[in-house]
């Protein structure tokens, strides 16, 4: 036993709030569609802060629209311990990415309340806007902002595809708190999750220990050709933008196989103009999504994209636009938070191994401001952004767990 005595989380009662959480934005496969800043983001934001509440802890939100629930400490002029993630989805999202550690940090909270436990230092509880990049890119804008790697203007002036900002849908799902953002020193950040990938179901491990986080490059690229009609325009006068976005594709596969095994390289989203089935295609824009641990090889990939793009370009006739709207370095996670975590799940003979996220997380950014670690457990055949996104109860709840007893250490030390 640890030395937070007997202290245990309600596996069940975690559980029965993912379902609930899920219930909103619910889609026929079993996932979930809760996009940033949407009317149902706003409905899971509204169950989480009433769920706060009840137990017992103050609301603060801030610019961006980060939700702060807070348990006050014993002295709570000390700075917080924080546990979060994020309640937004991809839009063929799973029921537990992001949501299982702002509900895992709740439920921390319900089982100290549970025995009255006083935590020394302040627990707070964030959900951070729009984690998943899917409706306003880049990825972890509202962390960042917090964490200072982006200014105030430049998250709120993020636009969707329709090009509504992250402003204006802040203000109209009244989520435009009035904190300031970031700027306020922070104990400790810890954040669970799922692990998204194979390797502890794999290996049949319950708790990743993760040690660090691969660096990511988002791209933005357009190519310019002619639109022209698709019956009387020869093979060799025409400038089709699609073929050479095929090209693109190709090429992104290529490099991420070239620097196997832990380089990804993907081409998630291609809007081809007119999109008309007898014009030959005038314009495509599309994105690049690459990430590797090591930065170096990242910037190789760099440089391979580049010319690849170059040379498609060229050999279509095509004008190329490409540009790099989004880096976020690889991590390495704060020694004596990834020890906490280590220690937790040996001292409830959890089996567990080191490993590095493939995914970015807030806790990437917020490892700026704050000694940072998370938790992973494992999910079923280490699908995500999938609807069929799944994970055990009982590795849900050892997780939790070995959150609860990491965050004690350091908010009691
Ligand atoms: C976000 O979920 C990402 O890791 O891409
Ligand atoms: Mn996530
Ligand atoms: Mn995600
Ligand atoms: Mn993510």
């Amino acid at each position: 036993m640890s030395q937070v005595g007997n202290l245990r989380i309600d596996g069940e009662r975690l559980w029965g709030s993912l379902m609930e959480m899920a219930k909103i934005g619910a889609t026929p496969k079993g996932g979930n569609c809760r996009l940033a800043l949407t009317d149902l983001d706003r409905e899971g934001r509204d169950l989480f802060v009433r769920w706060c509440r009840e137990a017992g802890c103050s609301i603060t939100v801030d610019r961006m629209g980060n939700i702060f629930a807070r348990r006050p400490g014993r002295d709570d002029s000390l700075p917080p311990v924080m546990i979060g993630s994020h309640l937004d989805t991809q839009p063929t999202g799973g029921r537990f990415d992001g949501v299982y550690g702002v509900l895992a940090g709740l439920e921390v909270v319900r089982s100290l309340n549970d025995t009255g436990y006083e935590v020394e230092a302040p627990i707070e509880v964030a959900v951070w806007t729009n984690e998943e990049g899917s409706r306003f890119a880049p990825a972890m804008v509202a962390s960042g902002v917090f964490a200072g790697v982006f200014d105030l203007d430049y998250g709120l002036s993020r636009k969707d595809v329709d090009g509504k900002t992250m402003g204006e849908e802040l203000q109209r799902i009244g989520y435009a708190g009035e904190a300031e953002v970031g700027g306020r020193p922070i104990r400790a950040f810890f954040e669970a999750h799922i692990e998204q990938g194979p390797i502890l179901e794999a290996e049949d491990k319950v708790i990743g220990v993760v040690t660090h986080a691969q660096g990511q490059r988002w791209y933005e690229i357009t190519l310019t050709g002619q639109e022209a009609h698709a019956g009387p325009t020869p093979m060799p006068r025409r400038k089709d933008a699609l073929v050479g976005a095929a090209r693109v594709v190709e090429a992104v596969n290529r490099i991420g196989l070239a620097h196997a095994p832990f380089a990804c390289a993907t081409v998630g989203m291609l809007q081809v103009h007119p999109n008309s089935r007898n014009v030959i295609p005038g314009r495509v824009f599309l994105t690049v999504d690459f990430r590797h641990p090591d930065d170096d090889v990242l910037s190789a990939m760099d440089a391979e994209l580049r010319a690849a793009a170059a040379e498609a370009a060229e050999r279509g006739g095509l004008e190329l636009a490409l540009e790099q709207i989004w880096y976020s370095p690889p991590i390495a996670f704060d020694a004596d938070c990834v020890a906490a975590v280590r220690r937790a799940a040996g001292a409830n003979g959890y089996s567990h191994r080191d490993i590095v996220s493939g995914a970015g997380h807030d806790a990437c950014y917020i490892s700026r401001v704050a000694p940072t670690g998370m938790v992973f457990v494992p999910c079923e055949n280490g699908i995500s952004h999938n609807e069929i996104e799944n994970a055990k109860p009982e590795d849900l709840a050892a997780g939790c767990q070995v959150l609860l007893e990491a965050v004690l250490e350091r908010a009691n030390a």
